[in-house]
């Protein structure tokens, strides 16, 4: 099934969104009143400058970081006006990150990383989260890493167990920051139409933090956030590319 976002209602709405870092001098506007609208099963990519504030604007919408202003509505219901309680519970029911430095347990290993979603999140037997997770661990080119626990593993390995402890929880949301960043085109590719396939064929509602230019043919919408200001880039992608052999090289056409 193929979700056509254009004709539902977003999943989740943000408005009005600042924050900022720090007092006087050293105060950093990290958003200055973004708004973004995200649908069902689309796959949006979050492009900028180093300290743009891409990070922040994840943590924002994604419940963990406090906004100082604004709100963010995630299937209707108003994530900052939740108890601390309830927004753990919305975070462990809904969404899935893959954060920047891929946040890993030292003392699991890949297998388990995986398992763990499973079991406690979703109340999958051990039998079968040990079959998900082999088959997701295989997905992913890892089939024979499942033993190895995060020092073990390489950086693009360990970021690999990280997308799919995210994508085995069938999320509504995904949020992940540089998901790719450590991984060479190859499997950074594979990654993307793992993402993909997420938004359009179980129709999560995916944003992804990312630099490399090769990943916005991929996407279904493209922002940019610059000095804390968000724009949605709808013709800016192709002018990315310098020529059209750029975009050839691409596979973009
Ligand atoms: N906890 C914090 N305390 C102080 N300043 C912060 C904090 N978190 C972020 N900032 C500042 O806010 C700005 C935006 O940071 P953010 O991490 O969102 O950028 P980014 O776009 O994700 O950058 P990168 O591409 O390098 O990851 C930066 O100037 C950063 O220094
Ligand atoms: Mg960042």
């Amino acid at each position: 099934m193929y979700y056509d976002g254009s004709r539902t209602e977003p999943t989740l709405r943000a408005w009005g969104l600042c924050k900022s870092f720090g007092t006087g001098e050293m105060r950093t506007e990290a958003l200055r009143d973004v708004g973004i609208e995200l649908y069902p099963g689309q796959f949006s990519l979050l492009m900028g400058p180093s300290g743009s504030g891409k990070s922040t604007l994840l943590a924002v919408l994604s419940g963990l970081l406090h906004p100082d202003s604004g709100r963010v509505l995630a299937h209707d219901q108003d994530l900052w006006a939740m108890t601390e309680r309830q927004r753990e519970e919305f975070r462990l029911r809904h969404c899935g990150f893959i954060f920047q430095g891929y946040n890993l347990f030292p003392a699991l290993t890949a297998r388990q990383q995986l398992e763990m979603v499973l079991r406690w999140g979703k109340g999958y037997s051990a039998s079968e989260a040990r079959r998900r997770a082999d088959q997701m661990l295989s997905t992913l080119g890892l089939a024979k890493k499942g033993d190895l626990r995060p020092m073990q593993l390489s950086g693009g390995e360990k970021q690999r167990v990280a997308i799919g402890r995210a994508l085995i929880k069938d999320p509504t949301f995904l949020f992940a920051d540089e998901p790719t960043a450590a991984l060479d085109w190859k499997h950074g590719e594979q990654v993307v139409e793992l993402l993909r396939a997420a938004a359009h064929d179980a129709g999560a509602t995916i944003l992804v933090v990312a630099h490399d230019a090769r990943m916005v043919p991929y996407a279904d919408r493209v922002f940019h956030l610059d000095d804390g200001v968000l724009a949605e880039g709808v013709e800016r992608p192709m002018a990315m590319f310098a020529d059209s052999r750029d975009v050839a090289a691409f596979g973009a056409i």
